[in-house]
């Protein structure tokens, strides 16, 4: 790929960094409407973020130095305050996950040899490009949460304060590092190839996941919950599949999704828990 000074923007919009703090102390462990299924798929979605998040960070920012665009920069900034907050809250999710016997640091562990070899192996380029897919796929989960009720109606609510505010800012934020990727002119395959990748290992991470949640505690009841959430009622994957596929079409951008707008329903709510808890 080759780098280039300016960018081709979608990014242009304020995206705010809101320092909040979740108290979820008083949620239950089995919180998504007692379903040790469903929310062991969110546990083990949250066990990843501090970790792949902070690659995020690292990926956009690198990538983001050789740009000379204000609008992209501010865009930058703000994704980097938004993702150090997500992986601040998350890390005290998943601290309740560990104090409760849960093996996160293997979790982790895992996940620090992938990212490693991202990084090592494959280059500054191909972490830019994967934390895009990453970013792609985040924000068609987050454009689900933030407008269908349904995925979180069941759960505790400091929890679905948590889930709703993180899905809004992914899907705020959605295009930041597709752009600062557009910038470096990455080719049609490539940026294929690169959603292939990113999409197996995802799917590996957060597999491993709940396979270490399962193994602690879950009957296998659990996992026919998990596929049944995912896959009929309300039906997650199956119903991110075509935003996901979207990213294949030549000429994609992340703003042509409604993921953004539909978490526009949500900020005035989180802007105001803002303010009172600053
Ligand atoms: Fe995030
Ligand atoms: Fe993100």
């Amino acid at each position: 790929m080759s780098a280039n000074a300016t960018a081709s923007t979608g990014s242009s919009a304020a995206i705010p960094v809101r320092d909040i703090h979740f108290d979820l102390s008083a949620s239950p462990m089995l919180w998504h409407g007692g379903s040790a299924g469903v929310t062991g798929f969110y546990d083990a979605l949250s066990a990843c973020f501090p970790l792949g998040e902070a690659f995020f960070i690292r990926s956009v920012k690198r990538g983001a130095a050789e740009i000379d665009d204000p609008a992209l920069n501010a865009a930058v900034r703000g994704f980097v305050g938004q993702e150090s907050v997500h992986s601040r809250e998350h890390r005290a999710y998943n601290k309740r996950l560990s104090d409760a016997g849960y093996d996160v640091a293997a979790m982790e562990r895992a996940q620090a040899k992938t990212i490693k070899w991202i990084e090592e192996d494959l280059g500054d380029d191909a972490a830019l490009g994967i934390t895009a897919c990453m970013e792609h796929m985040t924000s068609v989960l987050a454009g689900q949460i933030t407008y269908d009720e349904a995925y979180l109606r069941d759960a505790d609510p400091a929890m679905r304060e948590l889930w709703v505010w993180h899905a809004m800012e992914e899907a705020e934020h959605g295009a930041v590092a597709f752009d600062v990727l557009a910038a470096k002119r990455p080719g049609y395959f490539y940026r294929v190839g690169l959603m292939l990748l990113s999409t197996w290992m995802l799917f590996e991470i957060i597999l491993r996941n709940y396979g270490l949640i399962a193994r602690t505690d879950r009957a296998p009841r659990a996992l026919r919950e998990m596929l049944s959430y995912l896959f009929w009622s309300p039906g997650f994957l199956r119903r991110v599949f075509f935003p996901y596929l979207s990213w294949y079409r030549p000429g994609f951008h992340p703003f042509q999704s409604a993921a953004h707008e539909r978490a526009a329903a949500h900020r005035a709510h989180y802007d105001a828990l803002t303010r009172k808890t600053a």
